[in-house]
């Protein structure tokens, strides 16, 4: 289970406690994620060999770490506020928009067939060499192949067709390349998790590696891992992408984030998806 707290600075320290676990604290080993009951989704996974035991030999859903209530909600997509935005995804893919006045049904056919597994795969390499994450191809569709203007990476019209799509590998194991051209994004991922950024110099790992299963406030610190997004925030109201997390956690350390949809942040995904390697996913996911 959890490594002690490796945390070096004292304002750190100062600022954020945290409390180490106790038995109740640990991911809930009493219930099952099991889908409109009937679709299963193990919710943990033997931990990749490339994480070398640093979380130990098991990677844990977010799913395990959040209260009872929320996780019933994510059992139900009746109950799952996210499945409001997926259908709308659904709404625009087979919407008609643009100068070639398509829309993606038009050359995708059934998003059920065509976008299956996909989200497990990503983010992966471009053969002109580049890192995109699903964003970037459903704006490269938009752009060159529709003549529409390209969504924002956090509006709520791209959060509908990334969970839309995203569900579509709902219950298959996450499966991001690592090696080969994607290897040189992965390592500045890599660097990234374990850079301490902010005024309270913290990094990724400092949270979701070294105090898994503790509390920080009043929050259950889980092992940080993606294949939940974009997911439903009740906290928000709203519907939360992989890189809005991402911007949240880095203003936690009182640093400055990089920007939604940056190289940087792609490459985090990247790594950070690598860390769920064998996980389930479980797009749309629900946190408080
Ligand atoms: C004019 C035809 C056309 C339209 C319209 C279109 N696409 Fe595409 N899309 C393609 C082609 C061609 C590719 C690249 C070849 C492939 O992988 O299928 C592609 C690739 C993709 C990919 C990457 C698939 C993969 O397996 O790597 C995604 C995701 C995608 N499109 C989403 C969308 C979405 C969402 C829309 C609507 C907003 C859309 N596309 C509209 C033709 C289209
Ligand atoms: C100061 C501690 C702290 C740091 C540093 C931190 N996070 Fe978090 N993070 C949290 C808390 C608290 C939550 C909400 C509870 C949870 O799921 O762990 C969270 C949640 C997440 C989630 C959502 C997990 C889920 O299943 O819903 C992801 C992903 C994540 N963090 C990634 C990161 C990444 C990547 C970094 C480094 C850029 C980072 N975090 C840095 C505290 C931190």
């Amino acid at each position: 289970m959890p490594r002690s707290s490796k945390m070096a600075t004292s304002l750190a320290a100062a600022t954020f406690a945290f409390i180490a676990s106790s038995a109740s604290a640990e991911p809930v080993k009493d219930d099952q994620l099991i889908v409109n009951g009937e679709e299963e989704i193990a919710t943990e996974a033997p931990a990749p060999p490339h994480l070398d035991g640093a979380v130990g030999d098991t990677i844990y859903s977010g799913w395990l770490f959040r209260d009872t209530e929320t996780r019933a909600m994510q059992k139900d997509d009746f109950d799952n506020p996210m499945f409001l935005f997926v259908d709308a995804g659904i709404e625009a893919w087979n919407t008609r928009e643009g100068t070639a006045e398509k829309s993606c049904a038009d050359c995708h056919n059934e998003i059920e067939d065509s976008m299956k597994g996909l989200r497990a795969e990503l983010p992966k390499v471009t053969p002109e060499g580049e890192l995109w994450s699903l964003e970037n191809y459903v704006n490269d569709c938009r752009t060159n192949r529709m003549g529409a203007e390209p969504w924002g990476w956090n509006s709520q019209e791209m959060k509908n067709m990334t969970a839309a799509i995203g569900v579509q590998s709902r219950g298959m194991p996450v499966a991001v390349e690592i090696d080969g051209d994607a290897a040189p994004f992965w390592e500045k991922g890599k660097d990234m998790y374990y850079t301490r950024y902010g005024q309270l110099e913290m990094s990724c790992a400092n949270c979701h590696e070294d105090n898994f299963g503790n509390y920080i406030r009043s929050d259950h610190l889980s092992q940080g891992q993606i294949n939940g997004f974009p997911l439903y925030r009740l906290k928000d109201q709203g519907a939360v992408s992989t890189h809005q997390r991402f911007v949240g956690c880095v203003r936690d350390t009182r640093g400055v984030p990089f920007e939604a949809g940056s190289q940087e942040f792609r490459e985090l995904e990247l790594y950070v998806a690598s860390r769920g390697l064998g996980l389930l996913v479980e797009t749309p996911a629900v946190r408080h």
